[in-house]
């Protein structure tokens, strides 16, 4: 409430993107976010699903790496969401906190299930990072590394204050952010094109898992693109 009241004081281009949304488009966009929640949480489910009881090392990759992806980052990023969050009375710092709290343990299962299928492979001496699923996803992993380093930057302004300005840190940060989260959901949906997932999965949940990971992208690029994208096309540099 007090947070609402304090951007309709603010000149229009620094009120928060949903504000300027006109009614059909901002239900539309509240109901893409709210259902993005749900299916993020049913593709984890169900891939725990798929790999219960655990009685292989491997099950644990296509769990760890879902947990990491389509649930923690997607949440992370859906922190700063005008249309549906799951913190929407907390002010923008306490979100910013929960958003590197939730990206620094996406990036704890990542490399635990990074960490899984190599000594898997190297269990059963087969070659790695062979597949385009295996090499997008060492650039995946390597790449949410290096944007959660890049990211705590921005968390000690007077660390990079000589740099550039914090407005265009965040723009560039943001940008970065989903260029990461679209190569995510290729390695996701390559995942769903393995023999595992052929094997394992059942019928039409294929179609509903390759859905999920469309709609989950969809939704954050819609996101970061309606946050930044006006913006830096008005006055680029001293908007955010
Ligand atoms: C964004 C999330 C994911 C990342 C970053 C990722 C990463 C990787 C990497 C790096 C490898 C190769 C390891 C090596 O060659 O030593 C691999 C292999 C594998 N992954 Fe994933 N993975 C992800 C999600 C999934 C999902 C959701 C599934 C199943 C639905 C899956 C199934 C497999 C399988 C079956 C292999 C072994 C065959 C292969 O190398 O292609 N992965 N993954």
């Amino acid at each position: 409430m007090e947070e609402e009241s304090a951007d309709a004081a603010k000149p229009d281009h620094l009120k928060p993107a949903s504000k300027g949304k006109k009614g059909c488009f901002r239900r539309v966009c509240s109901f893409f976010s709210m259902a993005a929640h749900i299916l993020a949480i049913s593709f984890v489910s169900y891939m725990i699903y798929l790999a219960w009881p655990f009685s292989s090392l491997f099950s644990w990759h296509p769990v760890l790496m879902s947990i990491a992806f389509a649930l923690l980052m997607t949440e992370a990023i859906l922190f700063f969401s005008p249309d549906s969050n799951l913190v929407p009375k907390a002010t923008r710092k306490m979100k910013v906190t929960y958003h590197w709290i939730t990206n620094t343990t996406a990036v704890l299962c990542a490399l635990a299930g990074l960490a899984i299928i190599v000594v898997n492979k190297e269990r059963y001496g087969k070659p790695h990072f062979t597949s385009w699923h295996g090499l997008c996803g060492i650039c995946t992993v390597v790449y949410t590394c290096l944007q959660a380093t890049a990211g705590s930057t921005l968390l000690y302004p007077k660390l990079t204050a000589g740099l550039a300005k914090p407005a265009d840190l965040k723009l560039y940060h943001a940008t970065s952010g989903l260029v990461l989260f679209t190569l995510a959901c290729t390695t996701l949906t390559l995942g769903l094109f393995t023999n595992w997932f052929w094997s394992t999965a059942h019928g039409t949940a294929w179609y509903f898992c390759i859905a999920t990971v469309a709609w989950l992208s969809l939704v954050i690029m819609n996101q970061v693109t309606q946050a930044y994208l006006p913006k830096s096309l008005k006055k680029p540099s001293q908007q955010y």
